[in-house]
């Protein structure tokens, strides 16, 4: 089990009579990337800020690794914990390396610019420590500023980094550059970080963990694969869209099965049925009645073994005890059904009966190049 590195208990947040965060509960693991994600006003930066108590709450408890943000002083508290925001906040007068040492400076003095650790720190965050520790920041690009208040957040080395929107304000590939790096960052430094974003893409590609907001309380938490499988309500379906859903979802038998498979009255002759048969090229044919409702099904050798017998009809021959496939089974659960199927296909029937299509090997073997089945395979059910 992970340590938990922060915790909210029941904590609210007014405003007036204007609650913004309502009763919220959370963990957050130790050593992961956790994203806040929700749409604007939904309370995040307000949840973020009352971690390092920027914003204390109106009732409830924040912990930090099991202690109540209250018990230390803020000083000590802000040196566990590293904040970057969007506006990046460097000083202008400063040099780089003067702004990445200000924290550690204030309190230790000329002994917190220690020059060894802000090289370090810079060619951290992929700046050439010779060629950037002494400029200003007007001299850099809000890409490489954004380093630098990465750089900054890291100086006091705390366990727990805070990021409120920090790459939202540079260009599109800037800020895929600075996603990279920072999943590689956190690999090497298994930090707690806590970002806020309103972006989804941002979120499914560097969280750990994602916590969706909405309205000031936590709609939905987990890893960017279980929120894509199983998102929690319309809410959650509708922030990450339809395109995302579809090509995340675990695929169902509905997805692949042939929806309209050769069918009969049980009460057809034998002969009808081997005419049609014949005409459709199939070597089996499914029994239902005119509303739609599943009776059986029958193969060649069920046909031909009662054949002579002129008063036979289909509804004598079939089978009714072969095992069916409710059509929203996933597909890596009826895999393994169909391999199994008396005659290499499975009738697909519904909740109320009805029979809606027909899985079969072959529908099976079409499916073998594309990426979702490689998906069930893997998820290995
Ligand atoms: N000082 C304040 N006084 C009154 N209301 C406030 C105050 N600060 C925040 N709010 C309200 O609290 C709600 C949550 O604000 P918060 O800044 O946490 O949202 P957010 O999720 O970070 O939004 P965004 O994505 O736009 O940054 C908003 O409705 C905001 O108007
Ligand atoms: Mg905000």
């Amino acid at each position: 089990m992970k340590r938990t590195a922060v915790e909210f208990r029941n904590v609210t947040k007014s405003y007036g009579d204007k609650v913004v965060i309502d009763n919220l509960n959370l963990s957050i693991p130790q050593g992961h990337i956790v994203v806040l994600v929700g749409p604007s006003g939904c309370g995040k930066t307000t949840t973020m800020k009352m971690i390092n108590r920027l914003i204390e709450p109106t009732s409830g408890e924040v912990f930090v690794f099991n202690q109540d943000v209250r018990k230390p002083d803020r000083a000590e508290l802000r040196r566990r914990i590293g904040y970057v925001i969007q506006q990046i906040g460097l000083f202008p007068h400063m040099t780089i390396a003067e702004n990445i040492s200000l924290v550690p400076r204030l309190t230790n003095g000329k002994k917190g610019h220690d020059l060894t650790k802000i090289d370090q720190l810079l060619e951290l965050v992929g700046l050439d420590a010779a060629s950037y520790r002494d400029r200003y920041p007007a001299e850099l690009s809000g890409g490489q500023q954004q380093r630098v208040g990465v750089a900054r957040a890291l100086m006091a080395n705390p366990p727990i980094i805070l990021m409120d929107e920090p790459f939202s304000a540079l260009d599109p590939i800037t800020r895929e550059q600075l996603q990279d790096e920072l999943i590689r960052l956190n690999e090497e430094l298994h930090k707690t970080i806590v970002f806020v974003t309103h972006d989804m893409d941002e979120a499914l590609k560097i969280a750990d963990t994602i916590i969706i907001m909405g309205g000031g309380r936590v709609i939905q938490q987990g890893s960017p694969d279980h929120i894509l499988r199983h998102p929690a309500n319309e809410f959650v379906r509708g922030f990450l869209g339809e395109k995302r859903l579809s090509s995340h979802r675990s695929h169902t038998v509905a997805d692949v099965m042939l929806p309209n498979p050769v069918k009969m009255s049980r009460y057809k002759g034998l002969a009808e049925a081997v005419q049609t048969m014949q005409r459709k090229r199939v070597t089996s044919i499914l029994v239902a009645d005119q509303d739609g409702r599943y009776r059986g099904i029958a193969d060649t050798s069920d046909i031909y073994k009662r054949f002579h017998e002129e008063s036979m009809t289909l509804g004598d021959v079939m089978r009714t005890n072969v095992p069916t496939l409710l059509p929203e089974m996933p597909l890596s659960e009826a895999i393994s059904q169909v391999q199994n199927a008396p005659f290499g296909h499975v009738p697909v029937v519904n909740a109320e009966g009805k029979l809606v299509g027909l899985m079969t090997r072959a529908s099976l073997v079409d499916l073998l190049a594309k990426p979702y089945l490689e998906e069930a395979m893997a998820s290995g059910e």
